[in-house]
């Protein structure tokens, strides 16, 4: 069933747990993520990023994702991650998205508090939740820099976000190098404040830093890269002994399943609806 971010992100934050967002771009992707979230009983949040639309249109995205998602015996969200235009954002919910991120994080603190504030105005009005981001988690060289705990209970407040993205030492796509959260941070941030906070830059952190992040307030964390990866693989791999699509398309399907069925019991969302 199709639902918003408060709907799982509530309950996961009273029952000390994660949702994944898994971001896809085509059948397969999506494909594999419901696979694992009925298999499972997880619920989901899934949907896709603006800076993937090159990948897969939005509107012809929203046209697979959302009946798959109102067909679903589990919760889910479908989410438009990283909107970082007020176009692409607005045409999301009205595409029938159940949540947004308004990503105006490379801003200064009051225009990003500003704009979100405005959309967040116009999404709640239609049922559905957003989430903004203070810091700014960066994307592989790029480190970002690290959420101010002190703006956080201001910026929540001001803007009335249902969740916080925050910026702890993650970055988007594969790390360079081992990553090292501030956990110390994380929690200074809960600390301000009580909507449920976000993980971005999933892959590639170990199951320990997931679980820590998970017990000091996290009830969101993003996924791609992961994901993306086992799709390349499964078809690389049979692409390889002669096969055709047929082949690889079903193969892909399961990699992705069997990828976010790992993080769905790391996050500890399994069994949970
Ligand atoms: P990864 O691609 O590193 O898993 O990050 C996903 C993400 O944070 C999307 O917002």
């Amino acid at each position: 069933m199709l639902v918003n971010l408060n709907d799982v992100l509530l309950p996961a934050q009273k029952g000390g747990y994660g949702v994944g967002l898994f971001n896809t771009i085509n059948a397969e992707l999506a494909a594999g993520v419901f696979a694992a979230a009925e298999a499972m009983r997880s619920p989901v949040i899934v949907g896709t990023a603006e800076v993937l639309l090159p990948f897969g249109g939005l509107e012809e995205l929203s046209y697979l994702l959302l009946p798959m998602a109102k067909r679903a015996s589990v919760p889910v969200v479908l989410h438009f991650d990283h909107g970082t235009t007020l176009e692409a954002t607005v045409k999301a919910i009205e595409l029938g998205f159940s949540s947004v991120m308004f990503d105006r994080s490379d801003r200064p603190f009051e225009e990003n508090m500003k704009e979100v504030k405005e959309l967040t105005d116009y999404a709640h009005k239609k049922g559905v939740t957003v989430e903004a981001e203070l810091g700014h988690v960066g994307t592989g060289e790029d480190y970002g820099f690290m959420t101010d705990p002190d703006t956080a209970y201001e910026f929540v407040e001001k803007t009335k976000v249902d969740a916080l993205a925050v910026s702890i030492g993650t970055v988007h796509g594969p790390y360079l190098k081992k990553p090292c959260l501030d956990v110390e941070l994380l929690s200074k941030i809960r600390a301000q404040v009580d909507v449920p906070l976000v993980l971005h830059g999933g892959s590639g952190l170990s199951d320990e830093q997931f679980r820590e992040c998970i017990k000091r307030g996290i009830c969101k964390v993003n996924i791609f890269t992961d994901i993306n990866k086992a799709a390349a693989k499964a078809a690389g791999t049979l692409y390889r002994e002669g096969c055709g699509m047929t082949d690889l398309i079903p193969a892909m399907v399961a990699g992705v399943k069997e990828a976010t069925e790992e993080k769905m019991k790391i996050f500890g969302s399994v069994g949970r609806c």
